[in-house]
């Protein structure tokens, strides 16, 4: 979470007090796609840091706290006096009510799950919608005594107060959660308090984001030069699309072949970014390196560390040179494709899920000792802004829809030890399966589709012969971010085309199975 707001920007803005809601990501999301920028602050961020900031509206998070209870999350009182427009949802509503002069109580029943909100007055909040709407609810406390000003605009079954307004100084609360996807017109209510209360322009366009990322990089960066490490994900291959459009020939990027990759890749990534963007890029060949110091190993934690140690020495190295062969300017950024998921954290209140400090995985494998200085200009994003910017400066469909993969590549969906030869038949088998999920069209509907070569031999038939061969394993999920999973129910024709043409095609492989397992408690990569 960033402590500092920008200073006043050029577009529409809107600033979201975080109580420690695990939704309050998802407020963010839904007030991005009315095309305003939004910015999640931590509770106690100051009423001038907010003036500073420039935002038009201030929303309130919701929270797992009880608004009386002692260490309860609470905002600067000045902020009620900015003239600013707020909505409060859930315990911000309550903190709202409590902090101008209305009661809160514990109720009796805890309303959790879905019930139905009687509109009462429509007003500017639910200018056209219906009169009854489906709601999602999660709280214990509700609001008992209006603060002066207010007016009850909603009810529900258990609460006469469940939507309040102060219409004159634009204060709403709801008590229930129109963020969520279980209130289906949960985000009109969110762009009525946008457009129409805080009067925001639906500015926050990809364009937009492109020039004042381009002009802050140039600003930071100056004359000097920039490292990026290329991995041909869509995070990294935004970020180089972006520093190339911003500072050209300062920008040189690393991409590191660890031999683990998929077949391919850099010949790929060398064709789009080098000859394509006609970007700096350096291809570096550490595929003898990384199988080295992973010969005979079958530890799958062993193997991560390994080749993720490895990564930052051969960077490091590759830097370093780069450093000494270039005259001129010197590298003094390290550009990295930080998305804003890696870079917020919640606030850390007790019993809150999503207070768990996120493990910052881009930074993870930072060359520390190189006195780098960060450039992140992918930070404020979220994925599927980062796909919409990608696009827009020309990367094609391929890479900015691509599939995650994983940082150790291959070697965790090659179980057992990792040798050229098994390398080779999964990358043959890989290639198969994305061949046939693009072809087929179900490659942009899954989460992920890909092969594991399992330490397994059996038997098989093959012409007269008998063999005795490998066995490979298809997984294909289904996910919104990876936490959880579910396989995907793959027509069985498409399976037996992958499995036919993997048997067929790829030499080594006499046995084909489909994984069934779900995330809990499968993982989704099998190592
Ligand atoms: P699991 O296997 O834990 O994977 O269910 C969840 C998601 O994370 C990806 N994954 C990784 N991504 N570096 C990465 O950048 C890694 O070391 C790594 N391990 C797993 C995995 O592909 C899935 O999308």
């Amino acid at each position: 979470m960033s402590r500092r707001t920008a200073d006043a920007p050029l577009t529409s803005k809107i600033a979201i007090l975080d109580f420690g809601s695990q939704y309050t990501q998802v407020i963010a999301r839904r007030i991005r796609e009315c095309r305003v920028y939004s910015e999640i602050l931590p509770h106690d961020t100051t009423a001038e840091e907010i003036r500073r900031g420039g935002a038009q509206g201030i929303i309130f998070s919701g929270g797992p706290a009880s608004v009386y209870a002692k260490g309860a999350p609470r905002v600067d009182r000045d902020i009620y006096k900015l003239g600013l427009p707020i909505l409060g949802i859930c315990y911000g509503m309550q903190l709202l009510a409590r902090d101008l002069g209305g009661a809160v109580e514990s109720s009796k029943r805890r309303e959790f799950g879905p019930g139905k909100l009687s509109v009462t007055r429509a007003g500017r909040l639910f200018a056209g919608l219906p009169r009854k709407l489906e709601v999602w609810n999660s709280h214990g406390d509700k609001v008992t005594k209006l603060p002066r000003g207010f007016v009850a605009i909603g009810t529900t079954e258990n609460s006469q107060a469940a939507a309040v307004a102060d219409m004159k100084r634009g204060f709403y609360g709801l008590q229930f959660h129109p963020e969520v996807s279980h209130t289906p017109r949960g985000s009109e209510i969110i762009e009525n308090f946008l457009l129409g209360v805080c009067r925001c322009r639906p500015d926050w366009t990809p364009g937009v984001f492109i020039e004042r990322a381009c002009e802050e990089i140039r600003a930071q960066v100056g004359e000097d030069r920039v490292v990026l490490g290329l991995s041909g994900g869509v995070d990294s291959s935004v970020a180089a699309a972006l520093l190339h459009k911003a500072i050209g020939k300062q920008l040189t990027c690393i991409f590191v072949d660890n031999g683990l990759l998929r077949a391919g890749e850099r010949e790929w990534v060398r064709e789009i970014f080098g000859r394509h963007f006609h970007m700096d890029v350096r291809i570096i060949d550490a595929s003898a390196k990384f199988l080295g110091l992973l010969r005979g190993v079958t530890d799958p934690e062993r193997k991560r560390k390994i080749i993720g140690n490895e990564f930052v020495r051969v960077f490091e190295r590759a830097a370093k040179s780069l450093a000494r062969e270039r005259k001129g300017r010197p590298y003094k950024f390290l550009a990295q494709g930080t998305l804003y998921p890696d870079v917020i954290e919640s606030v850390p209140i007790a019993g809150n899920p999503a207070s768990l400090i996120k493990s910052h995985h881009n930074v993870g494998g930072l060359p520390k000792r190189m006195k780098l200085k960060l450039v992140e200009p992918l930070r404020q994003l979220f994925k599927d802004e980062v796909r919409e910017v990608g696009l827009q400066l020309g990367l094609p469909r391929e890479i900015v829809h691509r599939q995650p993969f994983p940082g150790p590549g291959l070697a965790v969906r090659i179980l057992g030890a990792v040798t050229r030869e098994r390398v080779r038949v999964l990358q043959e088998a890989d290639a198969i399966v994305q061949d046939e999920m693009v072809s087929s069209g179900w490659y942009g509907r899954v989460w992920q589709s890909f092969a594991v070569l399992l330490p397994v031999r059996s038997v098989g038939v093959m012409g007269d012969e008998r063999t005795f061969e490998n066995t490979v394993a298809l997984r294909a999920v289904e996910s919104r971010d990876g936490m959880t999973a579910d396989w995907v129910r793959l027509p069985y024709d498409l399976l037996a085309r992958l499995s036919g043409r993997i048997i067929n095609e790829v030499r080594g492989v006499n046995r084909v199975c489909y994984d069934i397992s779900s995330k809990p408690p499968a993982t989704i990569e099998w190592e």
